[in-house]
């Protein structure tokens, strides 16, 4: 049995930021059409170790797409120099059952954030937008800022805030460097969140906050939000009043969404919000069976938790792209 090894530098060989939007786009229209078979994620507690290892697997029809990806916490990684969230992605063949790739996860999973959020901004901001507030510097950020940046290249200014100023600043001056002229875009750190989002045409937030990272009575008219960090009840980045007064709101799965985040489940649990509030699906939306923005002054969000559809599907299409130009290693089983 061959095996196809692609670590991130073969994986950006082959895979433009392009084509995992598009990737993620199908994804979750396979998804939302009824196409996949995406079990609940299965986690292990690793109890003597202090680690915790969850499996998100699936099958995508369409897309003939069928595999696993392994992420790890295991908080005492930092203290033996190992990374915290260690990830795989296990290919296979779906005609053979064969495992037939192994894909770097962790890139894979900041390639695939950023497309989704990439490809809900792409047809719910407005096509005048100038202003992009991005919230939160961590790992996931330069995927969020390179996918909006891609969909989005009349974009003309990035205002970038985190807690900690040195860090943002730092944040916005490497991808200044990387991205600045490529894009014709300035990238700066805001001091404040209220600098950021308040002339804003779209915002990001890809944080780990438990309470609101802006304030959303601040926010422009016809503003688009991408909300991508909240995945348990107790995290929350938008805050209610953003929630309660978009337009229109939309998530990567109605069901993952509804009952992970708790953007959405704590204005559910006050009563100042209805799951029935929710727009829809974004692959709903690509499908034609939801409306989407209907004029220049509403405001949209975008809500996401994460799916393995978007792991397997865009895994697959990497790989397919790999083994067409013969990039990464090749072991024998
Ligand atoms: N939707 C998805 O598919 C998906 C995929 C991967 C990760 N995530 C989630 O996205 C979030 C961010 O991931 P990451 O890998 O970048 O995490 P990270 O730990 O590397 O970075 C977290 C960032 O959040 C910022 N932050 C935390 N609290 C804040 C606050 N109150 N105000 C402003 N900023 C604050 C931190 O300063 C940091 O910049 C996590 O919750 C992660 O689980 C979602």
């Amino acid at each position: 049995m061959k095996i196809r090894v692609l670590n991130q530098q073969d994986m950006q060989k082959v895979f433009t930021m392009k084509e995992a939007i598009k990737a993620a786009g199908d994804a979750l229209a396979m998804y939302s059409a009824g196409n996949t078979d995406i079990p609940l994620r299965a986690n292990i507690n690793v109890a003597e170790h202090g680690g915790n290892s969850l499996y998100m697997y699936g099958y995508a029809a369409p897309a003939q797409a069928l595999g696993v990806k392994i992420v790890s916490v295991y908080s005492g990684n930092a203290a033996k120099g190992l990374p915290v969230v260690p990830a795989t992605m296990v290919l296979l063949n779906s005609a053979t059952g064969q495992v037939c790739a192994l894909l770097d996860g962790t890139y894979l999973t900041r390639a695939r954030t950023g497309a989704v959020a990439g490809a809900a901004t792409e047809l719910l901001a407005r096509k005048d937008s100038k202003i992009f507030a991005l919230i939160g510097t961590g790992g996931q950020a330069e995927g969020q800022l390179e996918a909006v940046l891609t969909v989005r290249p009349e974009l003309e200014k990035v205002m970038v805030y985190s807690r900690n100023y040195e860090k943002a600043s730092a944040f916005a001056k490497a991808m200044e460097e990387k991205y600045g002229e490529k894009f014709g875009v300035s990238i700066t750190a805001a001091h404040s969140s209220e600098e950021a989002v308040k002339d804003a045409d779209i915002i990001t937030a890809v944080t780990t906050a438990n309470n609101a990272v802006f304030d959303g009575t601040l926010t422009k008219k016809g503003v688009h939000i991408n909300a991508m960090g909240s995945y348990t009840p107790d995290m929350a980045e938008i805050g209610e009043y953003t929630v309660t007064h978009a337009n229109k709101i939309y998530t990567d799965t109605n069901e993952g969404v509804i009952s992970e985040s708790g953007d959405l489940i704590q204005p559910m649990e006050k009563g100042t919000f209805k799951e029935s509030d929710v727009t829809g699906e974004l692959g709903q939306l690509i499908n034609g069976t939801v409306p989407g923005r209907e004029s220049d002054d509403e405001m949209t969000l975008f809500e996401s938790v994460g799916t393995a559809v978007l792991d397997i599907v865009t895994a697959q299409r990497i790989y397919e792209r790999a083994e067409e130009m013969n990039v990464g290693s090749v072991i024998e089983l």
